[in-house]
């Protein structure tokens, strides 16, 4: 039989070889184990605190039935859960963290091939950052999302619709008891966001880099063809290690710029733009805020979901999921390379990518919007960029001039966004400070600020929004984000005040500060950064190396890979 890695481990005949078998046998593992067949190593993203990722126990169960089919010895561990809804101050913050176990546990461990199962936000860009960092053949299991929400006859979407409760409930369209009954009716069933969230954008990611089998994102948590999926995966790992296809083979600059494209025509979360190239920087590709743009802008939005659009997941599945977008994109994508079949996309989904309901799934002759990828705006208030979603966005806003309305913190924005007294109309911009990687820290989803009562008491429901921060890919707006260089190290946002006009023209690619350079100049040497977020531990870590948005917010020391090898043993 073929050496694998693990025989590293397994295959000794020592002291050593003792230590590592005869401790595993307490698992009560039949000695045929050890014979040098390849271990596959299941990373799992299970916790109670990671409601999305709740049910992965059962997945990893049927990951483990197709190891055991094909031959190979399944050994599942945990890694860090990073859940968005509980975790403070921001799950993003430990994206990073969560990149450096998946990493050190996959280098550190007799793996040959590791099975990722993912679902919320970050678990994907963690996992697959850190396995990239080491290099051996990878699958992605995405865990799939809920099942539609049903609320009083209608569907309702996670995110989405809290944005839109939490504005009906101010104007007194909803009452408290309304809004309780929904929560239940959004999140009926196991399973991650089924808007097209951050969640579902990483699911279609990792299909169209290659990393998943075909047809994988869509499928609904609660079908049991989600089971059959994570099986099929199993057992597809164990050739994938015996073909030795490593994950470096298939994450190419191409596989890139197809993920890139295949985001535009799925509406896919603007968060998109910063997890992507924080797995470029580790897989060693050069990916630019400006690639973005270049390749996903003339892309037309081909799929119907909230929050650009008005239909869920489970939708987008019985409708032939991502197989049906990568076959109307096929003009548009590279075909020279390889997903984890061993095959590109199309030879994938030949025969099994026909449209159910073009009502979700548009055609490229007959998109639902003509451009639809992010878009990066630079000027002076944003020197390395900023990046806006267009499909989330109001046309008649993508072009505007108009007043500042500066928030300091997100504190005082809180204190101050529904006080009678603001001095605000709907012509004005909206600006928050600090809430960007190192401000914050953390970079939290809260750059779709909601607008003042006054203002939705008008009946106006969008404004032009401006900050260092991110937002949900569950949430819509004019709204320009992850702002670079951010406030708190001294990006020109820090020194907007109350009254200066600003210029957004998403056209022209242009975010403009109305103020000269020499009253810049001298509002920069009146200004002094903030104090640090924390003086010690991981925050203090993340805060003096994390890289701005424009570069993907990885820690700087994190870029690059160190291969799977490991000289020393323990004892
Ligand atoms: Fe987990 Fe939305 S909160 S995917
Ligand atoms: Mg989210």
């Amino acid at each position: 039989m073929e050496k694998f890695r693990s025989s590293g481990w397994f295959g000794k005949k020592d002291k050593d070889g003792i230590i590592y078998r005869s401790w595993m046998k307490n698992e009560g593992m039949p000695p045929d184990m050890f014979d040098g067949r390849p271990v596959i190593g299941i990373c799992n993203t299970f916790s109670e605190f990671t409601p999305c990722n709740a049910h992965f126990r059962t997945h990893a169960e049927s990951v483990k039935r197709g190891v055991l089919e094909a031959g190979g010895f399944p050994l599942e561990f945990p890694i860090m859960s990073l859940g968005e809804t509980l975790l403070k101050p921001t799950a993003m913050l430990f994206r990073n963290l969560a990149s450096m176990d998946a990493e050190e546990s996959i280098r550190g461990n007799p793996i040959d091939g590791v099975v990722l199962l993912t679902g919320c936000d970050k678990t994907t860009p963690s996992t697959v950052m850190g396995a990239a960092s080491v290099g051996l053949p990878t699958i992605v299991v995405p865990g799939g999302p809920m099942l539609n929400g049903k609320y009083k006859g209608t569907d309702i979407g996670s995110g989405t619709h809290v944005w839109k409760f939490d504005e009906d409930m101010k104007t007194g369209r909803m009452t408290v008891e309304d809004c309780e009954f929904a929560e239940s009716c959004m999140s009926r069933s196991i399973g991650h966001c089924m808007t097209m969230g951050t969640a579902s954008t990483m699911a279609c990611m990792v299909e169209a880099l290659g990393l998943t089998l075909s047809g994988a994102a869509a499928i609904p948590a609660a079908d049991s063809r989600k089971k059959v999926m994570a099986q099929l995966s199993g057992r597809r790992i164990v050739d994938m290690v015996k073909e030795n296809l490593t994950i470096d083979k298939i994450l190419t600059k191409e596989a890139f710029e197809n993920a890139i494209k295949v985001n535009a025509a799925v509406g896919g979360s603007s968060n998109f733009l910063i997890h992507l190239m924080a797995i470029a920087g580790r897989i060693g590709i050069d990916l630019k805020l400006e690639d973005f743009d270049r390749l996903g802008s003339n892309i037309p939005l081909l799929l119907n979901l909230m929050p650009s659009g008005k239909y869920l997941m489970e939708d987008f599945y019985y409708a032939g999921g991502l197989p049906v977008i990568l076959n109307e994109l096929k003009d548009h994508l590279h075909k020279n390379v390889i997903t984890a079949t061993g095959k590109n996309h199309h030879e994938n989904i030949t025969g099994k990518c026909d449209c159910y309901n073009a009502d979700v799934i548009a055609s490229i002759d007959k998109p639902f919007i003509e451009h639809a990828g992010c878009v990066v705006v630079k000027g002076n208030l944003a020197e390395n960029g900023a990046v806006i979603k267009p499909s989330a966005a109001t046309p008649a806003l993508m072009k505007h001039r108009g007043r500042a309305v500066v928030f300091e913190s997100i504190e005082d924005y809180h204190a101050r966004i529904d006080d009678d007294n603001l001095d605000i109309d709907a012509g004005c911009v909206m600006v928050l400070k600090y809430v960007g990687p190192v401000g914050y820290p953390g970079m939290p989803e809260v750059g779709n600020m909601a607008l003042p009562k006054k203002i939705l008491q008008q009946g106006i429901t969008d404004m032009v929004r401006i900050s260092d921060g991110r937002m949900s890919g569950t949430a819509y707006g004019t709204v320009v984000l992850h702002v670079s260089p951010e406030s708190a190290i001294g990006g020109n946002l820090a020194l907007v005040q109350n009254g200066d006009m600003i210029e957004l023209d998403v056209e022209q690619r242009r975010l403009h500060l109305d103020v000269s350079d020499e009253e810049l100049a001298e509002r920069k040497r009146k200004w002094s950064p903030p104090a640090p977020a924390a003086t010690r531990g991981y925050v203090n870590l993340y805060v003096n190396h994390v890289q701005q948005a424009d570069k993907g917010a990885d820690l700087d020391f994190l870029v690059g890979n160190s291969g799977s090898e490991v000289t020393r043993d323990s004892h």
